[in-house]
């Protein structure tokens, strides 16, 4: 056989395997559920829940969520609702009233004000350290309707630098600040990593009786999100939890407290990936959740399996038609259209490029090839999707912080039908 021959043979080989190799067809119209909520939207008394990008939260998925992390949590441990990850208020108003909890975490000075001007009675302790000039903003903004900073706010506090700036703070304002301190549990993003760092704190907070210790903060979410190497995750949760059990009783032991008044104190850990790892038996005397009750994506955790995911972007289509790449590179979406024909098709989403995975109708996907776009999104399918302009595509978000506030109103939907709107916070970091 002669060289050209034997080439030939190979490539039509290759092409052969290659096509044995393709994808199967895939793809489904929507589901029962999701073509339930599709009609609820298209049933809205507002016209733009089905015409416009919008945020729906599935109130039933969301109480049936309520009571599966109820059921995994310790029940010595009360809960703090991690507000950024469901920033709405009647959201955080319907989880307080549900958990019976009105403990909140906040993280930045505009949602601190919002909480202290719409939950007057709450117990909010900060998430991140604010620089001091936010907390001074906030006694100047802070609202004059029964709220009080010196019983019902813990300022968050990671170096003995910050503790000394806020104990400035205090004397300027002549009032008491309470501050709860942040240690490193093996996160490594920030707080008081070192016994010596906090024994400077704790001789500072023991000189100044304008700063009133209030307990601690552990935030552990890397137990379980470090790779499952062996062992690896074991040792993360033994050295957190060790860790804040040595900080817990310096602290105690260094500032004097009594042994009945060192219960009483607020010494937080863990959030969704990690309230199911803490009994009550360790340093810790409650524990926060916030994304776990709506389960976006990056909560797929083997723990929370129980939960079901409950909201999503729900967007109308406004094209759908062959999958073309533009005019120069036609060829090349011919080609790949004619190996994968779950990219024949093409739908233009109102909108897109959130940080959200397609998720119905089954099997589409975002176009390797074809660019992303905040304004028309394509997405790419088999066609059996079935879907005309006019149908509403569902995207599953990664996550719920961040992404909840940029829709306007949250749509609610239970037994089928939209039930209410939900004005959600000002997008804030
Ligand atoms: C300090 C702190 N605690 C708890 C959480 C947990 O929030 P979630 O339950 O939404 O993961 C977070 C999230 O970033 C956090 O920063």
């Amino acid at each position: 056989m002669n060289t050209r021959r034997r080439l030939w043979l190979a490539g039509a080989g290759a092409a052969l395997a290659g096509w044995a190799l393709r994808p199967g067809l895939s793809g489904a119209p929507h589901d029962g559920y999701f073509a339930a909520l599709a009609q609820a939207l298209r049933q809205s008394g507002r016209a733009t829940d089905a015409s416009t990008p919008v945020l729906v939260l599935d109130r039933d998925r969301l109480l049936a969520n309520v009571r599966q992390v109820q059921a995994l949590k310790a029940p010595a441990l009360p809960l703090r609702v991690v507000a950024k990850s469901l920033p709405a208020t009647a959201l955080l108003q319907l989880l307080a009233q549900q958990l019976q909890s009105q403990r909140q975490m906040v993280f930045n000075l505009p949602y601190l004000l919002l909480h202290a001007a719409q939950f007057p009675a709450f117990d909010l302790l900060l998430g991140k350290p604010l620089p001091v000039a936010a907390a001074a903003a906030f006694y100047v903004q802070r609202p004059a309707n029964g709220f009080d900073p010196g019983r019902q706010l813990q300022w968050l506090i990671d170096s003995p630098a910050r503790l000394a700036e806020y104990r400035q703070l205090a004397q300027g304002l002549g009032q008491r600040l309470r501050v709860n301190l942040e240690i490193d549990v093996g996160l490594h993003r920030g707080g008081f990593a070192s016994a010596a760092a906090l024994d400077e704190a704790l001789a500072l907070l023991r000189a100044e009786p304008l700063l009133e210790f209030t307990g601690m903060m552990g935030y552990d979410p890397h137990v379980t999100e470090i790779p499952d190497l062996p062992g690896a995750r074991a040792s993360a949760e033994a050295h957190a939890k060790a860790v804040y059990t040595q900080y817990r009783a310096q602290a105690v032991a260094a500032l004097g407290l009594p042994a009945a008044q060192a219960p009483g104190l607020c010494w937080n850990a863990a959030g969704s990936p990690t309230f199911q790892l803490h009994d009550g038996s360790g340093a810790a005397n409650e524990v926060s959740v916030g994304s776990a009750f709506v389960k976006p994506a990056e909560f797929d955790l083997p723990h929370l399996a129980a939960c079901q995911p409950a909201c999503f972007i729900a967007t109308p289509l406004l094209k759908s038609g062959a999958f073309m790449l533009p005019s120069g590179v036609q060829w090349l979406g011919q080609l790949l259209t004619a190996w994968d024909r779950n990219q024949r098709h093409g739908v233009f989403l109102y909108g897109g490029q959130w940080r959200a995975d397609p998720v119905s109708p089954a099997g589409l996907a975002t176009s390797g090839l074809y660019g992303l776009s905040p304004n028309q999104q394509v997405l790419v399918g088999s066609g059996r999707q079935q879907l005309q302009p006019g149908d509403t595509v569902f995207l599953r978000p990664h996550k719920s912080e961040a992404l909840l506030q940029q829709f306007g109103d949250i749509v609610v939907v239970a037994s089928g039908q939209v039930v209410a709107h939900w004005p959600a916070f000002p997008p804030m970091p």
